[in-house]
């Protein structure tokens, strides 16, 4: 706990915003491993500068190696991985960016402080369940990490020995098994201009 620290005002979100000529938020991306959220995040955020959106992405793995590498996956890990990245976002969003967020976020309760955190600063949040089923998740296994789970090499294993606790209400709700990456971008994209983010 700090102690003996003083709070420096910055600039409003409204006086950047004017300034920067454009709206910040955070989209989250939740699901999976293998569901997809990194290859969207990425199509996304290509979209997005493309079209002179100011957009950054923070992944789950990327993550691990810097600012999280002391987290691993225990329920208490991945609760201070998610804390974290909330703050992060929400600094990006406040600095008129869209920022880009892909992680399993496994936990609904971590999700909502995030909702929260960002709301309490005028800040959008917009939730994105990349969707798919387990089964089609296992057989994609790009990294081989279900095959190790199921072999017990790796434990806490989110949706084979670990839980994923889907969304209730997100702004939108993606099927990777159904859709195409740019589908899904698209989709994403079309949100952000219908409630005038972009
Ligand atoms: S979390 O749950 O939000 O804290 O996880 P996240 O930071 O997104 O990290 C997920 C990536 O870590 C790799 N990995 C694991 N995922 C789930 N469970 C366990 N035990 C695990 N161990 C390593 C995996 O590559 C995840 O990446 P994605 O892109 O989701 O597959």
């Amino acid at each position: 706990m700090s102690t003996n620290i003083t709070w420096h005002p910055n600039l409003t979100y409204e006086e950047r915003s004017g300034l920067r000529k454009q709206n910040g938020a955070t989209v989250w991306l939740t699901g999976l491993s293998a569901s997809g959220k990194s290859t969207i995040a990425c199509a996304l955020e290509q979209l997005l500068l493309s079209e002179n959106v100011a957009a950054y992405r923070l992944d789950g793995d990327n993550i691990r190696f810097g600012l999280n590498k002391d987290l691993g996956f225990s329920e208490k890990d991945r609760n201070e991985n998610i804390r974290r990245i909330s703050e992060v976002s929400k600094l990006f969003a406040d600095s008129c960016t869209i920022s880009i967020t892909s992680f399993i976020s496994p936990y609904r309760v971590d999700r909502d402080r995030a909702r929260v955190l960002h709301k309490d600063s005028g800040l959008k949040f917009v939730e994105v369940f990349v969707d798919v089923p387990l089964d089609v998740a296992e057989q994609r296994d790009p990294k081989g990490l279900y095959k190790k789970a199921r072999e017990g090499i790796i434990k806490d294993f989110t949706g084979v020995s670990a839980p994923y606790e889907a969304p209730d209400a997100p702004e939108l709700h993606l099927r990777t098994d159904k859709q195409t990456v740019e589908e899904c971008a698209q989709q994403i994209y079309l949100y952000l201009k219908k409630e005038s983010i972009i």
